[in-house]
């Protein structure tokens, strides 16, 4: 099957095939100062990994490796088994789907022209045919009723859906999240977790950065603890939470929970 078919479930819900994300070594520096260092990973298709850590220990510039946002200095990413550094990053964003804590859509389109722009205007597909994917995607994050709202229309929860239905129309293999829910007002943040919650029982494979504990112990399948750009520990999330080993993450732990 190819991947711009999308397989759905009797209910009608697309079901997704998220490849596996391995990293060796993966080292990321601004100028000389290296801020992740030889970080090791490997992520399952279709499984969650919640990345965990103080400010500053390197999470989002991890994140921007993946994806090549930032280029790595040295290690590998990949993506499906195969090495994708050599790719070209325009080609390379197809495959790996990317949500910030901002959710940066187009002011002057509607929920519907942000989903539908990528696939129409990068992916080739017709504007009607985009249309269509676009409206799926938004009805599935639970935006059937406000496609034709612009942003400053939504609620910041709403935006943020709009989002990530933008990233899944793009049929990744994997979706990044980078502290999705922390400018969202409390009451909208559950929401998008259990959209993202949602996303990983139907087989997306994906990373999130994030300073929900609840959520990563909930609904992670591993759970890194990263500190001063070093993955200090990674297992499961009864390991780290219940039975944290080092100094470091006891100390974490102890301030956010
Ligand atoms: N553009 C940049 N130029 C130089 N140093 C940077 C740049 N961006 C980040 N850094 C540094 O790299 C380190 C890691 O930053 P990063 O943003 O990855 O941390 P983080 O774990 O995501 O933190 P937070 O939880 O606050 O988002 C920090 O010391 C930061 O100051
Ligand atoms: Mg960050």
């Amino acid at each position: 099957m190819s991947r711009t078919d999308t397989r759905t479930t009797a209910a009608g819900e697309v079901v997704y095939e998220g490849s596996s994300l391995e990293l060796q070594d993966l080292t990321l520096a601004y100028g000389d100062v290296e801020v992740v260092r030889n970080v090791s990973l490997t992520v399952a298709p279709g499984t969650t990994t919640c990345v965990i850590g103080p400010s500053g220990s390197g999470k989002s510039t991890l994140l921007r490796g993946i994806n090549r946002l930032h280029e790595p200095k040295s290690g590998d990413v990949c993506l499906a088994g195969r090495s994708v550094l050599n790719d070209k990053p325009d080609d390379l964003r197809l495959r790996i789907g990317m949500v910030f804590q901002h959710f940066n859509l187009f002011p002057d389109h509607t929920a519907l022209e942000n989903v539908a722009l990528a696939p129409w205007r990068v992916k080739g597909q017709s504007k009607s045919a985009a249309h269509g994917l676009a409206e799926d995607r938004l009805r599935e994050v639970g935006l059937g009723e406000r496609m034709d709202h612009r942003p400053r229309d939504l609620s910041g929860g709403q935006q943020q859906r709009v989002a990530i239905a933008r990233a899944l129309a793009m049929h990744p293999e994997v979706m990044l999240f980078d502290e999705a829910t922390s400018s969202l007002d409390p009451e909208l943040v559950k929401g998008v977790l259990r959209l993202m919650a949602e996303l990983c029982e139907r087989g997306m494979t994906m990373v999130v950065v994030t300073h929900e504990m609840g959520f990563a112990r909930k609904v992670a399948d591993q759970v890194v603890f990263m500190d001063e750009g070093e993955v200090v520990e990674a297992g499961t999330p009864e390991q780290i939470f219940d039975d944290p080993q080092s100094d470091r993450l006891q100390t974490f732990l102890s301030e956010v929970l």
